[in-house]
């Protein structure tokens, strides 16, 4: 059975007073034990978010570099000495306003496994790929060093996001049955590579705009294991309505 997944990705939002208050009603409330909630805060939160008793916490993004002269940026080893189990890579706010591509996404997710911390890789098409009907194709590519140049075993140690960029923020989100379909996908290039029984214990969770109105039918899904969820995650009530909908 794979992991049920909800992680918050509350992006650059909430001054120190509201997130620690945010934190504070997250944490007390009641979800099934076989839910994992990770919370994503702004990585200036991160030192203290990593006491918290029930949710898991992990960093939006991470250098691909070692410690050193690297100015504003953190390691996954600082990361490994905070004890957190997880960190977003590849999101598509940094591929886009930061230039990531998938060199540097594997360099940073390398830079995770190696400290034991699982990398919640993002994929996604843009609407003008979705348009064109080369969805597929551009998320295969996305993922396509990942499957070449990682091993099955580090496989076992990840989670992919997958997050069609026309559906983040913007209200609209994929129709279950095509989020589903893009799930089987990746589940299938997985299964190429490395084998059924790895393919099948890989979470993949499905971000853009999934809202308490949406994440039950998205969540019933075969393929889908749980949500990334922007937005929807800065209010207690929406939040625990998504971790409450498997
Ligand atoms: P959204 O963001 O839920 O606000 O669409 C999802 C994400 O970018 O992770």
């Amino acid at each position: 059975m794979r992991k049920k997944i909800v992680v918050g990705n509350w992006k650059m939002n909430l001054n120190s007073e509201k997130a620690y208050k945010l934190l504070e009603n997250l944490e007390s409330i009641s979800f099934p034990n076989d839910v994992e909630v990770i919370i994503a805060p702004p990585s200036i939160y991160l030192d203290s978010f990593s006491k918290a008793k029930k949710l898991f916490i992990s960093s939006q993004d991470v250098s691909s570099n070692d410690n050193g002269a690297y100015t504003g940026e953190f390691s996954a080893e600082m990361l490994s000495s905070l004890n957190l189990k997880y960190s977003i890579i590849g999101h598509s706010e940094r591929r886009q306003y930061h230039g990531e591509g998938e060199d540097l996404i594997c360099k940073k997710a390398r830079q995770l496994l190696k400290y034991n911390i699982s990398p919640i890789y993002c994929c996604g098409e843009s609407l003008e790929n979705r348009k064109s009907k080369n969805h597929f194709q551009v998320v295969k590519s996305q993922l396509s060093r990942l499957l070449n140049e990682f091993r099955g075993s580090d496989f076992q140690n990840l989670i992919i996001a997958y997050e069609p960029v026309w559906a983040i923020g913007t209200g609209l989100t994929a129709q279950p049955s095509d989020a589903q379909n893009m799930h089987l996908f990746i589940r299938q290039l997985i299964d190429d590579k490395f084998g059924l029984e790895i393919a099948q214990s890989v979470p993949i969770l499905y971000g853009g705009s999934c809202k308490p109105s949406n994440s039950k039918e998205l969540f019933s899904m075969n393929d889908i294991d749980g949500g990334l969820i922007g937005g929807a995650s800065l209010d207690a009530d929406s939040f625990s309505t998504i971790i409450n909908s498997f």
